[in-house]
C-alpha cells in the first residue's frame, strides 16, 4: 500500500473492508467500483490485477508533482493501492457526470463543448508530456493483442473456433464478409504493418464511459486510463481514435442478451435472431455513435500531419471490437454483435488502410458502418429493410 498517511488510514479501513461488494462490473474488463463520500474504491481479481496496476502507475505518472497544475487537475489521484485480496485502487473521487450518460440522453452544447475539449486535450496536451521513451512497435503489438484476444476467447466463446471455416458471419440476418477466414494472415500482417508518423502518450481507453463533465465548473474530466505500455512507452494515437469509434458498437453487444447457438453451414457461421418484438439495445445508440464519429473526425483533425490516422483507426476499430471477447463475462453479452461488426470494421479498415483514406473518405465509410447500430436486435433481414439499411445497396456493399 502506498500515498499519504491520512490516505492509507481511510484507504486500509475501507481495505479491511474488501473485497469490495460487487456491485457488477462497471466497464469494459470486469472492474468493481465502490464509490464512498469522496473515495473510489475500484477492485479486480487476479486476472485484471494487471491492468489495475497498470491504471495506478499512469495516473501516479500523470499526477506527480513537476507536472502542471492544469494536467495533473484532469484525472482522479491516486490515494492508495492494495494486493491483499485481488487488487484494488484507492482514488479521490471527482465530481461531474459520465459523458456517455450526458451524450445518451441528449448532449446540451455545454457538454459538446466539454467533451470537445477533453478531446483536444488527450490528443494535444497529453501529446506533448514528451517525457516518455517513444513507442513500441504498435503495429506488432496490436496484431498480438488481436490473436491473444481470439485464442483466449474461443474458452467462452467456441463459435469463435468456427471463424476460420466461414466466409460470413450472419447475425440477426445480416450477412457480414468474415477477413479471417482461413487462417486470416492477411489481416495479422496489415495490422502488424500499421506505423504512425508519431507516437505519443495516449489515455488508452478514450471513449466516453471515461470522462466526467462537470458544467457548473466548466471542466471535464479523464477517468480509467490504460495507456501504460509497460509503464513508460508512448503509442499510436489511432488507438484512442478506434476507442471513441468502437464504443456505440461495443455498447450494443453489453446492452444486448446472446441469441444462443450458432450454427456453421456452407461457409455461414450463422447466429439465430433475436426474438420477435425484442425492442433495440438503446434507441439512443445511433446519436452516440454519430456523435463519437464526430469526436473521432476532430481528433484526426488535430493529428494533420499524420494522414493515415483515419484509415488505421477504421482498421483498429475491428481489432478493438474483437479484442473484448476475450473477456469471459462477455458471455452475458450480445457477443456475436462484437463479431459480426468487429468484421466488418475489419474489412473496411482492409480497404482503408490499402487505399490510404483520407479522414473525408473515412468519415464517410464510418457513417455507414455506424448504421450497424441500427438494425440491432430486430427480428430478422426483412426488418432491416425498416430503417434502409439492407435496401440501401451502399450498406450491402459495406461487409465486403
Ligand atoms: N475518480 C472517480 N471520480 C468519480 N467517478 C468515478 C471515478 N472513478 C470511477 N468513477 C465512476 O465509475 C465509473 C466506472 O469507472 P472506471 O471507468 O474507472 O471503471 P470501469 O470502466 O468500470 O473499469 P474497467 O473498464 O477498467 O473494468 C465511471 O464512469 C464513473 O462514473
Ligand atoms: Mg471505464
Amino acid at each position: 500500500m502506498s500515498g499519504p498517511p491520512h490516505a492509507r488510514t481511510t484507504a486500509d479501513s475501507l481495505a479491511a473492508a474488501s473485497p469490495a461488494p460487487a456491485v457488477g462490473h462497471s466497464g469494459g474488463s470486469g472492474a468493481r467500483i465502490r464509490i464512498v463520500g469522496d473515495l473510489v474504491v475500484k477492485s479486480t481479481d487476479a486476472t485484471g490485477a494487471g491492468k489495475l496496476a497498470a491504471e495506478g502507475r499512469w495516473l501516479k505518472w500523470v499526477g506527480a508533482a513537476s507536472r502542471p497544475a492544469a494536467i495533473r487537475s484532469r484525472f482522479p489521484v491516486v490515494l492508495g493501492r492494495s494486493e491483499a485480496t485481488g487488487s484494488t485502487l484507492f482514488l479521490r473521487r471527482l465530481p461531474g457526470r459520465d459523458a456517455r450518460t450526458l451524450a445518451l440522453a441528449g448532449p446540451g452544447h455545454a457538454t459538446r463543448r466539454l467533451v470537445g475539449s477533453a478531446v483536444r486535450f488527450a490528443f494535444q496536451d497529453l501529446a506533448e508530456l514528451d517525457v516518455r521513451q517513444s513507442g513500441w512497435d504498435t503495429g506488432a503489438w496490436c496484431a498480438e493483442h488481436l490473436d491473444d484476444s481470439l485464442e483466449r476467447s474461443e474458452g467462452h466463446h467456441p463459435p469463435v473456433r468456427l471463424l476460420r471455416h466461414a466466409e460470413r458471419v450472419v447475425v440477426g440476418g445480416l450477412p457480414v464478409a468474415n477477413p479471417l477466414s482461413a487462417d486470416g494472415g492477411f489481416v495479422r500482417e496489415r495490422v502488424r504493418a500499421l506505423r504512425a508518423v508519431r507516437t505519443q502518450v495516449i489515455h488508452g481507453d478514450l471513449h466516453l464511459g471515461n470522462m466526467l463533465v462537470h458544467e457548473e465548473r466548466d471542466a471535464f474530466y479523464l477517468l480509467d486510463p490504460r495507456g501504460d505500455w509497460g509503464g513508460e512507452r508512448t503509442f499510436d494515437p489511432a488507438y484512442d481514435v478506434a476507442k471513441l469509434l468502437h464504443e456505440a458498437h461495443y455498447l450494443c453487444a453489453r446492452w444486448g442478451r446472446p441469441s444462443g447457438g450458432a450454427v456453421l453451414n456452407l461457409g455461414e457461421l450463422r447466429f439465430p435472431a433475436a426474438a420477435p418484438g425484442t425492442p433495440p439495445v438503446h434507441p439512443a445508440l445511433p446519436r452516440l455513435a454519430l456523435f463519437n464519429a464526430r469526436l473521432a473526425a476532430s481528433a484526426c483533425r488535430q493529428l494533420d500531419d499524420d494522414p493515415g490516422v483515419a484509415a488505421r483507426a477504421t482498421l483498429l476499430t475491428g481489432v478493438l471490437l474483437l479484442s473484448v471477447l476475450r473477456f469471459p463475462h462477455t458471455v452475458s453479452y450480445r457477443w456475436e454483435t462484437l463479431l459480426a461488426h468487429g468484421l466488418a470494421w475489419l474489412s473496411v479498415g482492409l480497404r482503408a488502410t490499402e487505399g490510404r483514406w483520407t479522414l473525408r473518405e473515412s468519415w464517410a465509410e464510418w457513417a455507414r458502418l455506424n448504421r450497424l447500430v441500427f438494425p440491432y436486435a430486430r427480428e430478422a433481414a426483412s426488418s432491416y429493410g425498416g430503417d434502409g439499411c439492407v435496401r440501401d445497396p451502399a450498406c450491402k456493399a459495406l461487409p465486403r
